[in-house]
């Protein structure tokens, strides 16, 4: 095993206090079906549809309270939302009556999905985990929290072990609410290969990557169509900062003082440099990074080795058995003109993600191509599966 051990990858759970605490009453760990009533905040927005999307068919999640911006709240779901997706509105969300976003009307739900604008998620989010609701957020106010894990399923589950620490910091302490956060999109398409390589070779020591956005990632109605059509936009305010910071919280591991307390290492027992350049492209969905890396293994892997180890890589996910997981996570592709948005976004239903053009870099190490659906891996299918490890890790109560 590589100093990966050290990192995040592999985390033993045995002493988190919640760890097993609650039985799953709710699930029928037999055939895997279950009743477990879940909230969607922000259910009309882009992110907040492919929650709906994906949740309607969940084997676990039962659709039980959706909440939007007062413009929304009162009216049925289909009367609110300005439908994007290419699937019809789904029949159990039709005709749900969309709620303010404040607990009281979420109480009755084990989870909470929010994909609420980073303007007012920072409030809303903090009432419902005041009120003993368990939070998975798609928004950036809590991933530079100190106590707040930023979990990209595939790759740091283990993070989920500050929850106690979160909860107890509380006043007053908290049982069952808690706020766990997803990355930002760009950075969740590029962690994964990231920590992928980190379990098979050792820390990673410096990585460029220059990322091609999708629109999508603005929200709707985003950028304008004079704006992008013909065009390439190369600033995408906040998005190099975020990619830059984020990924060493997700991809550090987890310090434990004397007194028992956690803290995020930010990866700081091997030293991580990132330099980000983001792009917005005139692409409806789909996120794609040319990412150069520099191991601190000398001599670094074979580009044969790296392609090995991304078609071999697994995650506690999938062998927990996260409903939503994907069959693999990594495609690598052979091909030297993939992986291309439009052929590759929907790789395992946007759960997965595909990896091309795996090549010796003359500056750093390795080079490679990766691509990511922005909005499914990179928002709402990130937050189904961490509802889900933490459910099967016994940190949810239901
Ligand atoms: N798009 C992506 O690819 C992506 C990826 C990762 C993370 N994210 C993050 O996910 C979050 C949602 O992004 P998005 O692209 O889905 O945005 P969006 O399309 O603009 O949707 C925003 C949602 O927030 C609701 N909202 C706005 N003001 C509100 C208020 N005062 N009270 C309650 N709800 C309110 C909207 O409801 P109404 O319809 O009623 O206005 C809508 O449901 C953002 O924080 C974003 O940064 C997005």
């Amino acid at each position: 095993m590589s100093s990966s051990a050290t990192m995040s990858t592999g985390t033993d759970y045995s002493d988190s206090p919640l760890l097993w605490k609650y039985p799953l009453h709710n699930l029928n760990m037999q055939d895997g079906s279950g009743s477990i009533n879940v909230g969607v905040l922000g259910a009309t927005g882009t992110v907040g549809q492919r929650f709906i999307t994906l949740l309607a068919d969940h084997p676990w999640f039962v659709l039980h309270a959706l909440g939007a911006s007062p413009r929304s709240a009162g009216k049925t779901y289909s009367a609110a939302v300005n439908w994007k997706q290419a699937n019809h509105i789904p029949a159990v969300a039709r005709d749900l009556i969309v709620k303010e976003c404040i607990p009281e009307h979420f109480k009755d739900c084990a989870v909470v999905f929010s994909g609420l604008d980073a303007d007012v998620a920072g409030e809303i989010e903090e009432a419902f985990r005041a009120a003993d609701l368990a939070v998975f957020s798609n928004a950036k106010n809590y991933r530079r929290d100190p106590l707040v894990p930023l979990i990209v399923p595939y790759v740091n589950p283990s993070h989920l072990s500050i929850l106690p620490q979160q909860q107890l910091s509380h006043s007053p302490p908290l049982t069952k609410g808690f706020i766990v956060t997803n990355a930002n999109c760009s950075t969740t398409g590029c962690v994964i290969p990231l920590s992928a390589l980190e379990k098979a070779f050792g820390p990673i020591e410096s990585l460029l990557v220059t990322t091609m956005q999708a629109i999508s990632g603005a929200g709707y109605p985003g950028v304008p169509a004079l704006d992008i059509m013909d065009n390439v936009i190369p600033f995408i305010s906040g998005e190099e900062e975020k990619m830059e910071w984020e990924m060493l919280k997700i991809l550090g591991g987890i310090s434990k003082a004397d007194d028992g307390s956690r803290a995020f290492d930010m990866h700081a027992t091997h030293p991580l440099r990132v330099s980000a350049s983001c792009n917005r492209v005139p692409v409806i969905d789909g996120h794609t990074e040319c990412v150069s890396i520099r191991f601190a293994q000398r001599p670094p892997p074979s580009p044969q080795q790296v392609r090995e180890a991304l078609v071999g890589f697994t995650c506690e996910a999938q062998t927990l058995g996260c409903p939503s997981a994907p069959r693999h996570v990594v495609s690598v592709h052979e091909e030297p003109d993939r992986p291309q948005p439009r052929l590759d976004r929907y790789y395992q239903n946007g759960a997965g993600v595909s990896v091309g053009r795996i090549r010796q870099c003359q500056v750093l190490d390795i080079k490679f191509v990766v691509l990511s659906n922005n909005v499914s891996i990179g928002a709402a299918t990130s937050s189904i599966v961490n509802a889900e490890l933490a459910i099967l890790k016994g940190v949810i109560q239901c």
